[in-house]
């Protein structure tokens, strides 16, 4: 806009409150956009020496996602109870199992120790496991959909707290010293087919 029309916007009621509203709605979309990308830029910085795991939640958490309770937007959703139960269990003993021994035997010991935060989440993510554990146990021992739906919603958040929280905090606090174990993490869901 030039001069002349800023004084006739500015002079004009009607046209002032227009200009404002839209004004409004436009910085609006360009903060809704310029915080869709920096999350994406969050999500996709992520060290080498742990890209494997992502990768690896990346799949399980369609699995999760697929085995809750009316979630019918994957091929597994769609799929009957007992099948739901049979690539759960075999999942778990293949990929999640390989997957919690590289975060406790790799990860998380180099880690540990170095930030009383840090700590606190590694504890409460290796008991997370348990519980995953324990929650595949209950559903080979009956009232399976109602616990393949507890499984699905513990998994769920236990790959997004380690994406969203842990990864990040350990990424910040051991820098390139995430290098000492690189290449010996590698992704266990590579063959899964889900
Ligand atoms: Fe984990
Ligand atoms: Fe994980």
């Amino acid at each position: 806009m030039n001069w002349l029309t800023n004084v006739f916007v500015l002079t004009n009621p009607r046209l002032k409150s227009w200009v404002n509203n839209n004004l409004t709605n436009m910085l609006t979309v360009s903060t809704d956009f310029a915080n869709k990308k920096s999350l994406k830029r969050n999500t996709m910085k992520r060290h080498k020496t742990i890209i494997p795991l992502s990768h690896d939640h990346h799949v399980m958490l369609k699995m999760a996602q697929g085995v809750k309770k009316n979630f019918i937007k994957t091929e597994l959703g769609t799929s009957t109870i007992s099948n739901k139960v049979k690539h759960v269990i075999h999942v778990y003993n293949t990929e999640l199992l390989p997957h919690f021994n590289h975060e406790e035997t790799l990860l998380f010991p180099l880690a540990m120790g170095k930030d009383a935060e840090l700590d606190i989440l590694i504890n409460e993510i290796v008991e997370e496991h348990d519980q995953i554990g324990e929650a595949i146990s209950k559903i080979e021992e009956g009232n399976q959909e109602q616990n393949l739906d507890v499984l699905g919603f513990l998994l769920e958040s236990h790959i997004r707290k380690e994406e969203r929280i842990v990864f990040s905090k350990i990424e910040e606090i051991l820098g390139d010293d995430l290098n000492i174990i690189e290449g010996q993490i590698y992704a266990v869901t590579d063959s899964c087919g889900i």
